[in-house]
Formats: C-alpha cells, structure tokens, sequence
C-alpha cells in the first residue's frame, strides 16, 4: 500500500519534471489557484465611545481583490508595507477566515477551517515566510523539519533519506550530507530560507505563496534565492505567487505583476510591460520613487537626489477609514474630481494584452 504510494508520488514527481519536454501535452497555461473578491475587514477592538454608539469599526485590509496564479509561472504581487499583501497570501493559504469572495483550487471553492481539510489543502499550496530565523525551530535539526514535512504529507513511506537528499538538492544545499544535521543557528538567511523552501517543497505542493521570501536576506545572496525559485518554477511547473515591496525584482523575477495600494488592486499585466509602461499614477510613484529599497536614503525615504513630488509623497491612508472612490486620490498627481467619489474599475490599457489599471484616465468612454 505504502509502496504503491511511493510509485505513484515518484511517478507523478517524474511526469511534473518531464512536462517541459513534452509541451503539448501540459498546458503551461493551467489555473491553479485563483481568488475573486477576495475581501478581508479585520475588527478593531471596541473603544468606549464606540459602544455607546453601536459603532463598528476595523481594517480594511484586503478589498475585492481577484488574482490567478497558473503553472509554470511567477505573479508577483507589489505594493507599499500595508498595503494588505501579506494578508492576501494568508488568505490564499486559508490561515484567516475570510471576510468575502471566492478562493478555487483548480476551479473548485474551497473554504478549510483546519484538521484533514487544511492538510490536504495545505498539501497543494504551501507559504514561504519572509524570516528564515523564525520560521525554523532552532532546538531542531535540518533533519527533523524536513523529516516532519514529508510525514505531515503522507510522504513519510517513501525512502526518508532519498527524499531528504533529494530535497536538499533541489534547493541547492549541496553536498545535503553537509546540511542534513545542521541546527538553524548554524546555517546563513540564504541557507536557511532554502531549508524553509525545501520544506515547503516537502508537501510535493502545486502553488507556492512566498511572502516577501528575501527582503530579510543580505541584498548579495537574495539574487541566489530568488534564481532557485525560478528554476524551481520551471522544473516542477510550480505556480508561485511573490510578494514584494521592491518593483524592481518582479521586473527581474515575475511573469506577471499585480501592483496593490492600500489594499485593493490598482493594476496589473506582464511584468515588462507594468514596470517599464506603468499606467496607473501610483505604479508610476513606485517605480520613481523606488526602483532599489536599498539605496533610497532612511531619511527621506527617497532616492538620493531626487525631487520630492508635492502630492506623491504621503502616506498610504488608514484602512480603518480609507478614502472614497480612488484610495490613491488623496496622493495622486493626476487627481480628477470624480476620482474622490467613484472606485475606478479595472480599464484596459492598450499598450498591451492584459494590461489593466483601475484609474480613470483609462476610461474611454471620455475623451481627455
Ligand atoms: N491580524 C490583524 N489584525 C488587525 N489588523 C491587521 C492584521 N493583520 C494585518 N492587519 C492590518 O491590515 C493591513 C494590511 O497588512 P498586511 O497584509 O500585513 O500588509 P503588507 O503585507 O502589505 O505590509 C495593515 O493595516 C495591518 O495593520
Ligand atoms: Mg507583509
């Protein structure tokens, strides 16, 4: 029984790797996981004067936000902190509750709560956290946090030791021999965030979530990390979602890039073309104002030298009471009046297929 597993895994192991070669015969194209007014309003605690009133009030932190993530391909999701990312990739992974709208794994909806549900869900769409130190157990070994990944998925038939090597391989940690009986506290962020990798890989998943996965890593080795995953991409057809305040590695990185403010979706298309004709005026801030976090200057929060814009440069609002119609009016250089009290739709862009922003200018039905 538990051999006929192991065959069945390998096999599907084997026939996920050989896909490429054989390019009819597995669309690359396939919808794994796919969100649609994805709504997440977190409750703010009650103050006194709000009980006197009956008042509810919370965060709106995610707002009707639609994404697909298919095979074969990186959709990097972009935005300010705070802008509701991470709460987009716990939602996906079906950590929080949901406030509203749809998540569907190869077309079905699924809403899990936890216990065997969760597992199997788990199974097919694992996340990668952004800090490699707290996601492993220091009092653990490499070993046992991937041992304990391959039994938690059912895999714990299969040869362990193959399996660990052979995990230890894909993500580059080689020779794993060196690696296997390591303690966290004795490996580097980048090799850490590989263990984390390879136990996400553990789970033999479909899609995989990684939540800012190399901010946290020295700006030399995040390159490294960002490649594995790459070829991770391509060799086992994984759809990942990447998310990231830095538009400059989802040109790099991404196939496709979503850009968020303020928890609601403003654009999206190719990564070529968003990050080099971006259509909405807050991508356009983004990529202005922060082609590299790493060299914007701590005290301004701009690049060295650059003019600060009069509107651009504020604050993501408050998502206890965002503004109304466009949530960028209030910082948008090209503001109109109707963009205060009407929520831009998504317009297309013509430039390119697929390219839409949700922003006014795009409206076609008025002449500029
Ligand atoms: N568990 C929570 N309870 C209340 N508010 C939250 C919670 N998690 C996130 N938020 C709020 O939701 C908004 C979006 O947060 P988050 O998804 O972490 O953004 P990002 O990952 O883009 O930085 C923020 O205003 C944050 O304070
Ligand atoms: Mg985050």
């Amino acid at each position: 029984m538990a051999e006929e597993n192991t065959v069945a895994t390998e096999q599907a192991v084997a026939d996920r790797e050989a896909a490429p070669a054989t390019a009819g015969a597995a669309a690359p194209d396939d919808v794994v996981l796919e969100a649609s007014g994805l709504t997440k309003h977190f409750a703010v605690r009650k103050r006194g004067r709000d009980l006197l009133t009956g008042t509810k009030r919370s965060v709106r932190a995610v707002d009707d936000v639609d994404l697909v993530l298919r095979r074969g391909r990186v959709t990097a999701l972009v935005g300010e902190s705070g802008s509701g990312k991470s709460t987009v990739a716990r939602l996906l992974a079906q950590l929080y509750p949901r406030t509203g709208g749809d998540i569907r794994l190869h077309g079905k909806s699924v809403t899990v709560k936890g216990g065997k549900a969760f597992r199997a869900y788990c199974r097919q769409v694992q996340m990668i956290f952004q800090d490699p130190f707290a996601s492993l157990n220091p009092v653990h070994t490499v070993r046992y946090h991937l041992t304990r990944a391959l039994k938690i998925h059912d895999r714990a038939g299969e040869d362990v030791e193959q399996a660990l090597h052979d995990l230890l391989t894909r993500v580059q940690l080689t020779p794993p021999e060196r690696y296997v009986d390591k303690f966290p506290h004795e490996l580097s962020g980048g090799q850490r965030q590989r263990v984390a990798i390879a136990r996400a890989l553990g789970a033999d998943p479909e899609a995989l979530l990684a939540d800012e996965p190399v901010s946290m890593l020295d700006v030399s080795i995040r390159l490294g990390v960002l490649n594995l995953l790459r070829d991770l991409k391509e060799r086992l057809h994984l759809a990942i979602l990447y998310i990231t305040h830095d538009i400059a590695s989802a040109r790099y990185f991404a196939d496709d890039t979503l850009v968020m403010y303020a928890g609601r979706m403003v654009e999206g298309g190719d990564s070529e073309t968003v990050t080099q004709s971006p259509a909405h005026p807050y991508t356009r801030l983004l990529i202005e104002s922060a082609p590299d976090p790493d060299r914007l200057d701590p005290g301004t929060g701009k690049e060295p030298g650059e003019v600060p814009e009069e509107k651009g440069a504020g604050e993501p609002p408050s998502l206890i009471a965002p503004p109304s119609g466009c949530r960028f009016h209030p910082r948008c250089p090209a503001a109109m009046q109707r963009c205060e009290t009407d929520l831009p739709p998504r317009f297309e862009v013509d430039d390119s297929p697929g390219h839409w922003a949700a922003c006014w200018l795009y409206d076609s039905a008025v002449t500029p």
